[in-house]
């Protein structure tokens, strides 16, 4: 469904009437090309007196071929703010912040990137400094709200010992992947497997992977994703939904499996399809969902069921013969689809809500046995994709939940991809059990 108030609003004439009336403009957001430069244009790196990582991001930076500056840092627009406030230990450090940032922003150029980088506050010596380490969340969520032209603003928490896993996450959240990423909090915990060199062109090159629902949307769009960086991708999805199959696993070069997810062997044919055609199996994303809204006071024993069988029983079932066959080992990824509904809630949505909710706590709970076998499993919470499912919204319902979000658009299909690309890359060892919301910071929940 394309977006036609975000067209006419970047159009001559309606950029002039939208700025006249004071209406929104959606920017048009810098997205990935293969080859394409990590950041449009400089960085600047604040690291006020105490940081304690601007070694790290100064690599990662300028490994990534990036024009590293130190403020004030010249007047020229800024593709990208690093700030590097880990050795905050009193409030007035914050101030420290404060001064080297606040200066820089009105230099972010469209689509710029506001990168925080501290430690986490559960880490912390005392009260002080947790209090202060927290303050970057509220103060990288509000930045996040009033950055403009496509912008976004997130943080990184690096646990002790973590440093050398940063780089796939400070990357992921500096380059135009993460587009519709904004306002969230990443913590990485030290690697769960030894940090190898990784072609950031081809992340995933010699990975199996499986997506379910890979027939249409946003499977498609992950099988495509992870495709283009390497994966050989088995594509997953109803035995009615054949033909749509075939063609994307056609056109990502990978096999396709007709398979109900709820089938109570669906974990076998998943791993023998995966292994005996492909030799492996090293991520897995659980996409493959559906809706069947109603109120909860209307909603009959079936439909409460078919949504809980397929977005949850099912992933459920397959991680655990996966984990339990020891399909899944060291450097595997398991990568699972919730939504904001399933943090925020939604109206007529109880037991999609129900659902999605219930993955995430699938994901925090599975992640230290993940963890003990050398692999990782989070989710990717979307919030309003354009697809299928958002275009059969009624007009005024769909246009009030596209423009609620920091962005003022609704996200790609492509946008859960990327993400979902990052979190199966072999340097992401770091980031377990965590809940990344594509959903340019919808207004609902946290
Ligand atoms: P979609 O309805 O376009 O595609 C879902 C795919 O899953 C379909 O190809 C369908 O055939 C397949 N599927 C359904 N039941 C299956 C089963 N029993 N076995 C195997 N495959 C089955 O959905 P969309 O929009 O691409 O969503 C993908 C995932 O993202 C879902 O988990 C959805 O809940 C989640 N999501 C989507 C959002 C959106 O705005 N579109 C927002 C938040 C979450």
């Amino acid at each position: 469904m394309s977006d036609r108030y975000q067209a006419l609003a970047n159009s001559p004439v309606g950029a002039r009437v939208t700025k006249r009336l004071g209406l929104p403009r959606p920017a048009v957001l810098r997205r990935y090309e293969p080859g394409q430069p990590l950041l449009d244009g400089p960085a600047l790196l604040v690291a006020p007196d105490g940081a304690e990582l601007a070694d790290v991001t100064d690599t990662v930076l300028r490994s990534a071929g990036v024009e590293v500056r130190q403020p004030p840092g010249g007047d020229d627009r800024l593709a990208a703010v690093v700030v590097d406030a880990s050795g905050v230990r009193r409030v007035a450090d914050l101030a420290a912040v404060h001064a080297d940032l606040s200066p820089a922003l009105r230099r972010l150029q469209p689509s710029g990137r506001v990168l925080v980088v501290g430690r986490p506050a559960a880490e912390a010596d005392g009260p002080q400094q947790a209090a202060v380490r927290q303050a970057l969340d509220g103060m990288t969520r509000s930045l996040a709200k009033e950055v403009r032209a496509g912008a976004t603003a997130n943080l990184v928490l690096l646990s002790d010992g973590a440093d050398d896993a940063a780089e796939s996450t400070v990357r992921f959240l500096l380059s135009a992947r993460s587009a519709f990423v904004s306002g969230q909090v990443v913590t990485v915990l030290p690697s769960v497997t030894p940090v190898t060199a990784t072609d950031w062109l081809q992340p995933l090159d010699g990975r199996v992977a499986v997506v379910t629902g890979a027939a249409q949307g946003i499977g498609a769009a992950i099988a495509r994703v992870l495709a283009r960086d390497g994966a050989r991708v088995v594509c997953a999805d109803l035995p009615a939904q054949g033909e749509r199959l075939a063609r994307v696993a056609n056109e990502v070069g990978g096999t396709a499996l007709q398979l109900d997810i709820t089938a109570a062997s669906a974990g076998e044919r998943v791993a023998e399809h995966a292994v005996g055609r492909h030799g492996s199996l090293d991520v897995v994303v659980h996409n493959a969902g559906i809706t069947r809204d109603r109120l909860l006071a209307n909603m009959d024993a079936r439909t409460w069921a078919s949504v809980l069988a397929v977005n949850l029983e099912a992933q459920l079932r397959i991680h655990e013969h996966l984990v339990a066959s020891g399909t899944l080992g060291a450097g595997s990824r398991v990568v699972c689809a919730a939504s904001t509904s399933g943090i925020a809630g939604n109206r007529g949505q109880a037991n999609y809500a129900a659902s999605k909710a219930g993955v995430i706590g699938l994901v925090r709970s599975a992640a230290p046995a993940m963890a003990g076998l050398g692999g990782t499993v989070n989710a990717v919470a979307p919030g309003f994709i354009e697809t299928d499912m958002t275009a059969a919204m009624p007009f005024a319902v769909r246009e009030v939940a596209r423009r609620a979000n920091s962005l003022r658009q609704g996200g790609l299909p492509v946008d859960v991809a990327e993400t979902v690309a990052w979190l199966a890359q072999p340097g992401s060892a770091g980031v377990n059990g965590q809940v990344v919301r594509v959903c340019g910071q919808n207004i609902v929940g946290a």
